[in-house]
Parts: structure tokens; sequence; C-alpha cells
């Protein structure tokens, strides 16, 4: 398993493939859905088994100290062997190195434990996407 940052154009292709297919299309979200106006500023984690992009994750942030992690996700077969864990550590890395202090997300309520597991507590609970996805303001003090 390598972990790294997407370089080539088939990689971002890929990653955001990935993107879609697990955190909008089962919600009938359209292609498109799975990016914002931040891609261009955030730091990108893919990991990559055998040249397939299996798992992924972004980071930006929201002042000079406020790092956010978004779009975590991790191909159905393959969780639960340490994958989203290799990803997150290596954001958190990323946004530390760039002088990063407290760093915060908004966990789906399906894996708030995955978020806990790895330092991370809950602040309050933040928006339903799509109407019924419930959320958790997370946060990890550095
Ligand atoms: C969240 C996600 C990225 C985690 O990836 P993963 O590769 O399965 O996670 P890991 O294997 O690194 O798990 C690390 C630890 O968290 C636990 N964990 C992972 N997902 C969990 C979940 N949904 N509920 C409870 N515990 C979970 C693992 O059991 C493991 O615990 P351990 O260290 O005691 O063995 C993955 O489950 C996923 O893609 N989920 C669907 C998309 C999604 O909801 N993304 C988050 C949007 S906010």
């Amino acid at each position: 398993m390598i972990i790294k940052s997407p370089q080539t154009r088939q990689e971002f292709f890929d990653y955001y493939d990935l993107r879609w297919r697990i955190l909008r299309a089962p919600w009938n979200q359209p292609k498109g859905s799975e990016q914002d106006e931040l891609e261009g500023q955030a730091i990108h984690i893919i990991a990559v088994e055998e040249d397939k992009v299996v798992g992924c994750g972004r980071a930006h942030f929201n002042s000079d100290e406020e790092a956010q992690i978004r779009y975590m996700a991790v191909e159905n077969h393959l969780r639960g062997k340490g994958i989203g864990k290799m990803i997150l550590d290596e954001l958190e890395k990323k946004v530390i190195e760039k002088g990063a202090k407290k760093i915060i997300l908004h966990a789906r309520e399906s894996v708030v434990k995955f978020y806990e597991k790895n330092g991370y507590r809950i602040v309050k609970p933040s928006h339903t996407l799509f109407g019924v996805i419930p959320h958790y303001l997370m946060k990890k003090t550095i």
C-alpha cells in the first residue's frame, strides 16, 4: 500500500471518482458534487494498491492555525485494515508541518468512532447532509 499525493491526471481522476462513488453516488448526487472550490489549495492524499486508488482524504486550512479534514473514503471491501488511519496520519503530518494547531472535521454519525480512535472529540452536532446523514463537528488539538 502506497500513501501519497495524487500527481498524474489519471490519479486525480481516480481519486475524485472514488470520492464520488463512496460519498455521493449512494445518495444520487451528480458527478462534480464530490468537489468544491478549495481543491486547488488543498492537500490531497490517496492510498494506492496495485495501481488502483483505494482510499483518499483531503485537508485545507480555515485559518493559519486551523486545518479541516474532508472527503475521507476507503473502498468498501478494504475497510478495517488500517488504510483510513494511514491516510489520516499523513494528512495530519502535513498540516502540522504547515503550522496547524488544531484540526476540525464534520464526521458522519457512522464514523464518529473512527475519528475518536484517532484522537478527535465531538464538539457538537452539526449539519444533516442530503437530509438524512447527521454529522458531528469534531476537533483534535495538536
Ligand atoms: C471512515 C473510513 C475512511 C475509515 O477507513 P478504514 O480504512 O476502514 O479505517 P481503519 O481500518 O484505519 O480504522 C482505524 C480504527 O477505527 C475503527 N473504525 C473504522 N471505521 C469505523 C466505524 N465506521 N465505526 C467504528 N469503528 C471504526 C477500526 O476498527 C480501527 O480500530 P482499531 O484501531 O481498534 O482496529 C471508512 O470507513 C469509509 O470510507 N467510510 C465510508 C465513507 C465515510 O463515511 N467517510 C467519512 C466521511 S465524514
